[in-house]
């Protein structure tokens, strides 16, 4: 038997799933942390990470518009309306994280109750937009990608997404997925990224990105605050 470089028959889906549960995550805890934490808490923190997560979601929809769905519409044609679809649901998204960017800073200039009631708000609408989105993508589009890529052609695109985060974002990112990444069932962890990537996580990354997310997270009695 001719040996195959390929590990999988299949296109392997598990790091594009996991992206986007750390992308619900992420919002979840800016939803709860817009909520439940006092002005004086949030402030110093809330610029920087929003910033992080709008450019981290801009990189998503970029790759995702640019190279995956052309690449799956270049093996299943019948998904043209369903990826037009995504795709300019990428753009009312991209609206929504806009609305919200203002209403972050607004708070940072003036960190009172009825800016943060409106940062909570535009944030709830960037939810609200979001999450229908992944939904579909994690019922549709990632299946039509498990049964329909070649897996070397996936692999080529999942590495591509992983080289062109953008340099000064690339640890925090890391450090996220990797939480979301050990909090999955063996069946569903993708495999582990590149031994640089896996040192530096073991080195620094994710004990850094642990201390950013504290300040962010809200305390719930009996539950743990990491969540889902
Ligand atoms: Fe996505
Ligand atoms: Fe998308």
């Amino acid at each position: 038997m001719v040996q195959d470089s390929s590990p999988v028959a299949h296109a392997d889906t598990r790091i594009f799933y996991a992206v986007h549960k750390t992308f619900r995550l992420g919002t979840n805890r800016f939803v709860d942390a817009s909520a439940k934490l006092p002005p004086s808490v949030l402030r110093p923190v809330i610029g920087s990470n929003w910033s992080f997560y709008r450019a981290v979601l801009d990189h998503h929809h970029h790759t995702e518009d640019e190279e995956i769905y052309p690449a799956l519409m270049a093996v299943r044609p019948d998904l043209d309306v369903l990826l037009k679809t995504l795709g300019e649901e990428h753009l009312e998204l991209a609206d929504a994280v806009d609305t919200a960017t203002a209403a972050v800073t607004a708070f940072e200039q003036e960190p009172d109750a009825a800016h943060q009631k409106a940062m909570h708000e535009a944030i709830v609408a960037v939810r609200d937009t979001f999450f229908p989105h992944l939904d579909v993508e994690d019922a549709q589009v990632v299946p039509a990608i498990a049964e329909s890529m070649p897996p070397r052609e996936w692999d080529r695109l999942d590495k591509q997404a992983l080289k062109t985060i953008p340099r000064k974002h690339l640890a925090t990112a890391v450090g996220a997925l990797d939480e979301v990444i050990r909090s999955l069932p063996d069946q569903e962890r993708p495999p582990p990224p590149p031994p640089p990537i896996r040192l530096m996580l073991a080195l620094s990354w994710r004990r850094k990105w642990e201390a950013r997310m504290k300040p962010l997270l809200v305390e719930t009695p009996g539950a743990d605050s990491a969540g889902s």
